[in-house]
């Protein structure tokens, strides 16, 4: 069992990590934290909130850092980050303590693995203050190719590129699931006709959810079967042997004219550089979707 701190901007995909992360019997889900992201901080902490009340997930929800003046992701995700169903109002409150010092509280009660699933900037802030902490990092972010938000660059990587460089070379263990990876886990046709077979009201939302992804995805990127990228770094800490990963040095570019944001990944050790990070390259999609949508229906609703 890992004690996990899942920090995230829901966010279509990031509702799905929150989901697994609450339900996977390996993971011992401590707290919610939030990052701007795609959307701003009151956003995305009050769409975190909004999905534990949907899914009944009780765990303090702790709101963190805005980032700085990169913007939001509306094309993707809508005007509040969660378009495309009726979801309940909170039924709760944030936390008292921010989502830095929250984690940084548990990290001094424990070993913790943080899996961040929106800009790295909370965890970045965490690390400048406690450079002694050793929690192991999981991030989705990143890429070993082509970007999404920008050519070479990954909206989280790109949203604060500072925050991604802290953490890849901070010395820790660090998993990078970029788009390589989360691209393998695209919401096909059949994923839909699971949800609509288990017949609950969360089910019904997840897929209300999706297909306004699915839809901002296809005007977007051309893509009408979207990738659902949070989650796989969930799946990474609770299901490892569904990935693959090699080990490699990894950059963020914070200069280039046009390539701000990019991971460069020296897939074939041309730099001589050692391994600073665990890449996901490859996914086990058939039994992603199967941990993923039992880790709905355990949650019952
Ligand atoms: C990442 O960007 C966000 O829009 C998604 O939630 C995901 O974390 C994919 O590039
Ligand atoms: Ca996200």
């Amino acid at each position: 069992m890992t004690d996990v701190v899942l920090d995230c901007d829901p966010g279509h995909d990031d509702v799905f990590a929150m989901l697994l992360a609450a339900a996977h019997p390996a993971v011992r889900l401590r707290a919610i934290t939030t990052v701007a992201g795609n959307g701003p901080l009151g956003q995305v902490t009050r769409n975190a909130l909004r999905i534990c009340a949907l899914a009944g997930i009780d765990v303090p929800v702790a709101a963190g850092l805005s980032q700085r003046g990169t913007g939001n992701a509306p094309s993707i995700h809508g005007e509040s980050a969660l378009d495309g169903a009726d979801l309940p109002e909170p039924a709760d409150v944030p936390a008292d303590e921010d989502a830095v010092s929250l984690t940084e509280r548990l990290l001094d009660e424990g070993p913790l693995t943080i899996i961040a699933t929106g800009p790295l900037t909370n965890v970045a802030a965490l690390l400048r203050r406690r450079p002694d902490l050793r929690p192991s990092i999981v991030f989705m972010g990143g890429s070993c190719g082509r970007g999404n938000w920008r050519p070479l660059a990954e909206f989280n990587v790109w949203a604060d590129p500072e925050a991604a460089d802290v953490v890849l070379t901070s010395g820790l263990p660090v998993t990078m699931c970029g788009l390589d990876v989360t691209h393998q886990a695209t919401a096909t046709p059949d994923v839909f006709d699971r949800l609509r077979e288990m017949a609950t009201p969360l089910a019904g939302t997840l897929a209300d959810l999706l297909r306004f992804f699915a839809s901002t995805y296809d005007e977007v990127f051309g893509m009408p079967d979207p990738p659902v990228h949070d989650p796989v770094a969930v799946a990474a800490v609770a299901e490892p042997g569904l990935l693959t990963m090699v080990d490699a040095p990894v950059a963020v570019e914070l200069t280039g004219t046009h390539t701000r944001g990019a991971t460069v990944v020296d897939l074939h050790g041309v730099t001589g550089k050692p391994a600073n990070a665990r890449i996901a390259v490859g996914l086990d999609r058939v039994r992603f979707w199967d941990v993923l949508l039992s880790a709905v229906e355990r949650l019952g609703r």
